[in-house]
């Protein structure tokens, strides 16, 4: 049964046979969870379809969650709360900018309360959400705290489901096993729910690190393991494959090989990415495949984050690029 309220499931999965000759992969496939559908879509669509249903489900009158300036979860988050009439709050890093844009200018126009200068650090900003939230219950509101990215049980659960989704679309296709599945690691999440779906299955899942979360490695099987308990479903997790080597000079920063994935997505398939998640996580897959670590089927878990393409920062870095061309 597909318990979706506000995503638009199953997402659909589709072969990139031209990428796949560029990258040398004999057997490429798309998911693609940039169109889950609200707001834009993306990875965080999934993982509120059900928190924002725990949230009304306890009575909750205000979802409390944060990020960068320019996150996604916070985005979808706004949407999500406005789906239900409750209130939301962001507590972003950074100064409140003159120019707002990409993901910050939905935000806004979405109606979120936004709380700058939440901090610049990780943690630092999960602090800041609990203290919004409790500075909310002690004015008599009833808030859900969201951990950046959505990562809590509830939210990773939402990708344990997302691997038997996947399964299920191969198995009405041709039944051949997946070897790697190839996503973005933020938070961890989306990363340790399908480690945790995919049980003893022998697909491995490469999570390629773009500089959100400083404890990444200790924290996809540990997300894996509170999952497992919360859902009482079996941890078979293997290998948890993390690649550190494509974040570029930094979280939310594009190198040019960065820049070149993108390129080279969007003028083979036709496929937009975008440069904070995305495509670091297809230039560490053409890394990889090039040494022949990845090959046959292979994934490449699309999570979204297009509205970052539409900002000052890249409409520049794509612009210098071009220039040196
Ligand atoms: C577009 C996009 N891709 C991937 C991720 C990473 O997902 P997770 O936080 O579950 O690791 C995020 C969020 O951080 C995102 O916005």
């Amino acid at each position: 049964m597909n318990p979706s309220i506000i995503a638009h499931l199953p997402t659909p999965i589709e072969r990139a046979p031209r990428l796949g000759e560029i990258l040398g992969i004999t057997d490429l496939w798309i998911k693609r969870d940039d169109l889950t559908g609200l707001a834009l879509g993306g990875n965080k669509v999934r993982k509120l379809d059900l928190l924002v249903k725990d949230a009304v489900d306890q009575g909750c009158n205000a979802l409390v969650t944060g990020g960068g300036r320019q996150s996604n979860h916070a985005r979808v988050t706004a949407a999500a709360a406005n789906r239900f009439g409750i209130e939301c709050h962001l507590a972003l890093s950074g100064p409140q900018p003159k120019r707002y844009e990409g993901n910050l200018l939905m935000c806004h126009l979405l109606g979120a309360t936004i709380h700058f200068n939440s901090g610049n650090e990780y943690y630092d900003i999960e602090e800041r959400i609990l203290n919004i939230s409790d500075q909310l219950a002690e004015s008599g509101g009833l808030p859900y705290p969201i951990p950046i990215g959505g990562a809590s049980t509830i939210g990773v659960g939402a990708y344990e489901l997302a691997a038997h989704e996947i399964e299920d679309q191969f198995a009405a296709i041709d039944n051949l096993a997946m070897d790697w599945i190839v996503v973005a690691d933020g938070s961890g999440g989306t990363h340790a729910g399908l480690l945790l779906g995919l049980g003893a299955s022998n697909t491995r899942v490469l999570g390629v690190d773009v500089g959100t979360r400083p404890d990444l490695d200790e924290a996809v099987p540990e997300l894996v393991k509170s999952t497992a308990e919360f859902l009482c479903v079996a941890n078979n997790m293997g290998t948890v494959f993390v690649d550190h080597d494509h974040v570029g000079p930094g979280y939310g920063r594009a190198s040019d090989q960065t820049i070149s994935a993108l390129r080279t997505a969007a003028q083979s398939e036709g496929l937009i990415l975008d440069p904070v998640y995305t495509a670091k996580a297809l230039d560490a897959l053409r890394t990889h495949a090039a040494d022949g670590r990845i090959n046959g089927r292979v994934i490449f878990l699309h999570t979204g984050g297009t509205p970052a393409l539409f900002t000052h920062e890249y409409e520049g870095l794509l612009r210098e690029e071009a220039d040196t061309n």
